[in-house]
Formats: structure tokens, C-alpha cells, sequence
């Protein structure tokens, strides 16, 4: 997927777009928008962690791409006065590289491991000990002259950043002391976000423009920030000096995003359940297969925000089709 640009993806897609995300980044707490019920909680988990000199719970955020669960490990590290490394699951390979990452911290440390659901798993078990009692097992030499090593560590602030919780082994879920649920952004939040980084990209956008780009984001910061930097530069191109609502609707029908904030991938994955399937029940490999996507893809990034707006209903028998998605595609239900 790394050439394709579309407007709903997991990541960051190129390094450009990652100097981008770094540099809006909010630095702290208080200038993280919305997710208040999260914020509160976590501050006065920090709050008490400080006022004990202690090093702060583990941390598990989960939830769907983009909402903002890299930038708050940062903000955690840096509200308790840390340190923080960064890795991810599929980067640790083998034990020798995750003794490398614990060697390295101080007590207090944040060490962040996203997309912990892809961890290995003899990495994931020698975190058990790790995260519960601040020591590691390691067998030193090979052969006749191997033998176990006890590794103290340093106490530190795991925090692990997955979309798919129900992929964490039970072992390692419950060893995270805060579990923390990122829902997506109420369109409020998401304008106050446009805004913020019309303001760092020194663009003036009108209000009903941050409202509209808000409105057709996905509930989702990451797609907000895309939409209007891409607005931007339709905005530039035709001279005009503020964004105003009419270039924002110009660009999103370019961009094929629709009225309800839904893309390609989203249109084909819902039509092609009613025009092939008569709106389900289909299992999510089907349906992937039909569309040519990935499951996992799909299971993280389409369908949670489908889910959200009820297009979409789980069933134990597989995924159907809601009468108001057919309504938002003109189409009639057979039953
Ligand atoms: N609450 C927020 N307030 C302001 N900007 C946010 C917020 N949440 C996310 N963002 C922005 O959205 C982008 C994606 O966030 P990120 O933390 O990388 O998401 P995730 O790790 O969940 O995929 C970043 O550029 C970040 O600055
Ligand atoms: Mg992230």
C-alpha cells in the first residue's frame, strides 16, 4: 500500500507526511483536543505517579488508526519528565533486541512499543516479567556453557499502542495497569484540531470551512489534518488567501470523499456487499477478497468507523449491510 495516497490510511504514508505529524504534534496535555474523559484520568494518574516519585502504571491505549495514540505516549513521557523510546512490534524480532531497548532506560523511562499486537511471541512473554517485577531472564553463551542470567531492570512506563486489543494474549493485556479506549473525535474537537493546524501552517480558514472538513473526517484527526492540507494547496493554486467553504466541498469531491465523510474503498466495500452479497451476512474474508483488500486493513480501518455510524452491523453469522447505508447509496433493500 506504500504508493497509494488515499485519504483513509493507517500511518503516516511518506516521510514528508511524518516530518508533518511531528511538527503538529501537541506537546502537552492540555493543548490535546477533546478526549476529555482520557485526559482527565490521565492526569491525575500522572499527577499521583509524580507526588510518589514512582514511575507511572502501564499504559495501553487502543483504538483505530490516526486518533492520536502516538502523540499521547509522547505527551505521557514528557508530563512525567521522562525519557521515551519508541519501537514497534514488528521491529522487536528476537529477544536480543528487546534486552537492547530495557537496557538503555532510566529508572522512569517510557518505553512505547506500538502495534504491540504484532509482537513475537518469546519477545511478548519475556515482557511478562519485565513489565510485573522489573527483571528479565536471559540464557548468556551457547552449548554446554549457556546459562541463565538475572537482569534487574530499571522501573519503567510500557506503554503499548495497539488497533486491535482483542489480538493482545490475556497474559499481556492484563499486565497494563491503565487501558484506555480512544473513541473517535466528536466534529466539535475535530474543527478546534483543523484550526489548530490551519494556525501552524499559517493558512486562515473560515469557520464553516474547519466545520465542513471536520464534519467529513472520519471522526478521526489523522484524515482531518490530510484533508486540509490538501485543501490548502487547492486554495493556493486558485489564489484565494483564506480557505472558504466552497474550495473545501470542490476539493473533497476531487478528492472523492464523500458527503459523509466516506471514500472509495469504503463505497466499494458497502455496494459490493449489497449488489453481490444482497447486503450480507458475509464473512470479512470474503468480503476482502471481493474487494481486494486486506482483512486486517479492513477490520481496523473501514469497518470500526462503519460500525460507528451504523452502515455496518456485526452478526454472529458474519457482517450485513444497514437499510441506512443503503439510503445514503440510493439503493433499495430487497427484503
Ligand atoms: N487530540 C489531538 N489534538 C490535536 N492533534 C491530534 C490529536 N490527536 C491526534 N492528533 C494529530 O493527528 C495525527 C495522528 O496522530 P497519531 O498520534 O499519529 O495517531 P495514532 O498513533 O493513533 O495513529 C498527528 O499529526 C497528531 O498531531
Ligand atoms: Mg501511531
Amino acid at each position: 500500500m506504500a504508493d497509494d495516497h488515499r485519504i483513509v490510511s493507517g500511518s503516516a504514508e511518506d516521510n514528508d507526511e511524518t516530518v508533518v505529524e511531528k511538527s503538529l504534534r501537541p506537546q502537552k496535555l492540555s493543548q490535546y483536543i477533546g478526549q476529555d474523559q482520557l485526559k482527565h484520568e490521565l492526569s491525575i494518574y500522572i499527577q499521583a505517579a509524580r507526588q510518589r516519585a514512582e514511575s507511572l502504571d502501564h499504559v495501553l491505549l487502543y483504538g483505530p488508526p490516526g486518533l492520536g495514540k502516538t502523540t499521547l505516549a509522547m505527551i505521557i513521557a514528557r508530563e512525567m519528565g521522562v525519557n521515551i523510546k519508541t519501537t514497534s512490534g514488528p521491529a522487536i524480532e528476537k529477544p536480543g533486541d528487546l534486552v537492547a531497548l530495557l537496557n538503555e532506560l532510566r529508572p522512569g523511562d517510557v518505553l512505547f512499543i506500538d502495534e504491540i499486537h504484532r509482537l513475537p511471541k518469546v519477545v511478548e512473554e519475556m515482557l511478562y516479567s519485565a513489565m510485573e517485577d522489573f527483571y528479565i531472564d536471559i540464557v548468556v553463551g551457547q552449548g554446554p556453557t549457556a546459562h541463565p542470567v538475572h537482569f534487574p531492570l530499571p522501573p519503567f512506563t510500557l506503554i503499548g499502542a495497539t488497533t486491535r486489543a482483542g489480538n493482545l494474549a490475556a497474559p499481556l493485556r492484563d499486565r497494563f495497569g491503565i487501558v484506555e479506549h480512544m473513541n473517535y473525535y466528536q466534529v466539535a474537537d475535530l474543527q478546534e484540531i483543523v484550526k489548530r493546524t490551519a494556525d501552524i501552517f499559517h493558512t486562515t480558514i473560515q469557520e464553516q470551512a474547519a466545520h465542513e472538513i471536520a464534519r467529513r473526517s472520519r471522526g478521526t484527526p489523522r484524515i482531518a489534518n490530510r484533508i486540509l492540507k490538501r485543501v490548502r494547496d487547492f486554495a493556493q493554486v486558485s489564489g484565494r488567501s483564506a480557505i472558504e467553504l466552497p474550495i473545501v466541498a470542490h476539493a473533497l469531491e476531487l478528492l472523492k470523499v464523500d458527503d459523509m465523510g466516506l471514500d472509495e474503498t469504503d463505497k466499494k466495500l458497502l455496494t459490493t456487499m449489497i449488489e453481490i452479497y444482497n447486503g450480507g451476512p458475509v464473512g470479512l474474508n470474503t468480503i476482502a477478497a471481493n474487494i481486494g483488500e486486506e482483512s486486517e486493513t479492513i477490520e481496523s480501518m473501514y469497518e470500526p468507523y462503519l460500525l460507528q455510524i451504523g452502515f455496518l452491523k456485526r452478526t454472529a453469522r458474519g457482517r450485513t449491510v444497514t437499510n441506512k447505508a443503503y439510503e445514503h447509496f440510493n439503493l433499495k433493500s430487497v427484503d
